[in-house]
C-alpha cells in the first residue's frame, strides 16, 4: 500500500507517519527529515535547500523531486510507502504521479490531517522550546502556514477529485488520530494486531 499524508505544519504528519509506517510495515519517507539530513551533511543540495527552509518557503520543485522520487519509487517497489510532506503543491503532485505511475507505484490513498490554526501554532511553539528547530520561530511559522494555504491546501481538492482523499480530525490525542487513519483506510486496530 502507498499512502500520502498531507496537512499543515504541526498537524502531526511526522508523528503519524512514523506510527503508521511501523504498524503497516511501510517505509516512512519524511520530506522535511530528508532535507534536514542534507542540510546537516552540508551537501550542495542541503546548502541550497537551507535558504528556503530557514525562511519557511518551499524548496524548488526540481530539487525536492530529485531528492525524493528515487526513494519513493524504491520503497513502492519494496512493499509500500508512507510519504509525509510531499507533494506540497499541485505541480509537485502532477510530476510525482507521472514518475510513480511509470514504475507502477502510484498512491492508493491520501490522508489530510485537519486541525485548527491555534492548535497548530501551540504545538509548534511548544516543540520550539524543546527541540529548537530553526524554522519553528513565530515569524517563520507564520510564513509556513501562509505557504501551506497558498501552495498546499489546493491538494485537498485535487486528491478529492481523484477519489483518493480521506480527511481525518487531527485535533485529538495522537492515538485517536492513528485509529482514525486506520479506520478510514479500512484497517481496524484488531486486524493489524492479528
Ligand atoms: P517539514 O519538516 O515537513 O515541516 P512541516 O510541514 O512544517 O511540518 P512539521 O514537521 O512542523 O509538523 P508535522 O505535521 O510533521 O507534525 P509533527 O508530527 O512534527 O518541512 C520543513 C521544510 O522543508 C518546509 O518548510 C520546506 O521548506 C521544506 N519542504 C519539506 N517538504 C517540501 C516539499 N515537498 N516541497 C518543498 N519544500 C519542502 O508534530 C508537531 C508537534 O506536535 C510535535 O511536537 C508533536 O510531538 C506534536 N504533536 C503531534 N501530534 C500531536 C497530537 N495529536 N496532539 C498533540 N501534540 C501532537
Amino acid at each position: 500500500m502507498n499512502v500520502l499524508l498531507i496537512g499543515p505544519p504541526g498537524s502531526g504528519k511526522g508523528t503519524q507517519g512514523e506510527r503508521l509506517a511501523q504498524r503497516l510495515g511501510l517505509r516512512h519517507i519524511a520530506a522535511g527529515d530528508l532535507l534536514r539530513a542534507e542540510v546537516a551533511a552540508g551537501s550542495s543540495l542541503g546548502r541550497e535547500a537551507r535558504q528556503y527552509m530557514d525562511r519557511g518557503e518551499l524548496v524548488p520543485d526540481e530539487l525536492i523531486i530529485d531528492l525524493l522520487m528515487p526513494v519513493v519509487i524504491k520503497a513502492g517497489q519494496d512493499g509500500g510507502y508512507l510519504l509525509d510532506g510531499f507533494p506540497r503543491s499541485v505541480a509537485q503532485a502532477y510530476e510525482a504521479r507521472r514518475l510513480a505511475q511509470q514504475e507502477g507505484v502510484g498512491a492508493d490513498a491520501v490522508i489530510y490531517l485537519d486541525a485548527p490554526r491555534d492548535e497548530l501554532v501551540e504545538r509548534i511553539l511548544a516543540r520550539a522550546k524543546v527541540e529548537g528547530r530553526a524554522d519553528d520561530t513565530p515569524d517563520v511559522v507564520r510564513t509556513r502556514l501562509a505557504v501551506f494555504d497558498e501552495a498546499t491546501a489546493p491538494l485537498v481538492d485535487y486528491y478529492r477529485g481523484r477519489g483518493l482523499l480521506h480527511v481525518v480530525n487531527a485535533a485529538r490525542p495522537a492515538d485517536e488520530v492513528t485509529a482514525g487513519i486506520l479506520s478510514v483506510l479500512g484497517l481496524d486496530d484488531d486486524a493489524i494486531d492479528a
